[in-house]
């Protein structure tokens, strides 16, 4: 499609192109683009105005909560609540899931949001984002229930994210390829910038954080030195989903390892990695924990972590060839 298209018009065209695209999905993404329309415009004066700092207390996960995290998480509850099209909703910043009130309508899907990654960098200016993940529930009650969250990444029917970067981007998947689009802050508008995105195979840049070298498998060291090897060279942001958008759009590989502190890392699947994942499948990319496909992992909790290998889809089976080889030779 042409460029400047708009992300409701491109959503309109892609339901006549695949006629088993539901339709349901326009008014869920038009809800997803208010909120982060909203986000950024907040995300830009952060500096400017007292939502930086800590609120002084932690979250579930005892990392300390900025008021940036309460925002996002709030902002996405309000626009997407009354859409329909959800029965439930499940956050990072949430310890249990949240049931859609009575009074609003109620919908066969659930949705799963990272509201704000990379939250350590707000005060430092740089590039952050949200993360969702939608599935069909499997229940049939009036509530949502745990097994409707609880889904491979393989069952998701909708993945994606918003970056709050030197411009804003909507990136997304419903099966049917990555999209990707710029908001142009002057009319306001999602505009169709990428589209049918394809990670090359193999990619030039790696992206882990090399001060827990000390912590890595025998595994991870040897795939690193295998990487340098290959003059790849090092690029790590520390926000996942600018590491992630960055090697999307140049090729590359990022890795957050299980180590011996974190046997299973520090990213949450259902909140980071299986929509990710899904994101870079649907552009010829991969992306594993290491020894098995991260959209074929069965969540066992909510906030469950998992080690993050993804990226372009060679560099991804090589970690893994490297893994297999050194940390669990058969
Ligand atoms: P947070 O939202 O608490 O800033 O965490 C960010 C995540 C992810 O976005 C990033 O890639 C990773 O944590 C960085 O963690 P390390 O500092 O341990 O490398």
């Amino acid at each position: 499609m042409e460029l400047g298209t708009t992300l409701t018009r491109f959503i309109i065209a892609q339901q006549r192109k695949y006629p088993g695209a539901s339709g349901d999905f326009s008014g869920l993404l038009a809800a997803i683009a208010t909120a982060g329309k909203v986000i950024s415009h907040e995300v830009n004066k952060a500096g400017l105005i007292d939502i930086l700092g800590y609120k002084g207390k932690k979250n579930i996960h005892g990392e300390e909560v900025q008021k940036l995290d309460d925002f996002t998480n709030k902002v996405f509850m309000r626009t997407l609540s009354h859409t329909g099209h959800l029965v439930g909703i499940a956050s990072e910043e949430m310890d249990d899931i949240y049931q859609i009130p009575e009074e609003y309508p109620k919908g066969k899907y659930v949705f799963l949001m990272d509201p704000l990654d990379g939250s350590s960098n707000i005060d430092v200016n740089i590039s952050i984002g949200s993360i969702f993940s939608i599935y069909r529930r499997k229940s049939q009650g009036p509530l949502a229930e745990m097994s409707d969250f609880l889904q491979a990444g393989r069952h998701q029917v909708c993945a994606g994210y918003l970056i709050y970067g030197s411009s804003t981007m909507l990136v997304y998947t419903t099966g049917y390829g990555v999209h990707g689009f710029t908001l142009d802050p002057g009319i306001g508008e999602f505009l169709l910038s990428h589209e049918g995105i394809q990670m090359p195979d193999r990619g030039g840049i790696y992206s882990i954080n090399e001060s827990y070298t000390s912590q890595w498998s025998g595994g991870i060291k040897a795939y690193i030195e295998h990487a340098k090897g290959e003059k790849k060279t090092a690029r790590y942001v520390g926000s996942l989903v600018a590491d992630f958008h960055r090697n999307l759009l140049k090729g590359g590989i990022y890795i957050y390892p299980g180590d011996k502190k974190n046997p299973n890392g520090k990213l949450r699947l259902l909140y980071e990695a299986a929509p990710l994942a899904f994101i870079a499948e649907q552009a010829k990319g991969y992306a594993s924990d290491g020894q098995t496909a991260m959209m074929d992992i069965v969540p066992k909790s909510l906030h469950q972590r998992v080690p993050l290998f993804i990226g372009s889809a060679h560099d991804v089976r090589q970690a893994e060839h490297y893994m297999s080889k050194i940390d669990n030779p058969s």
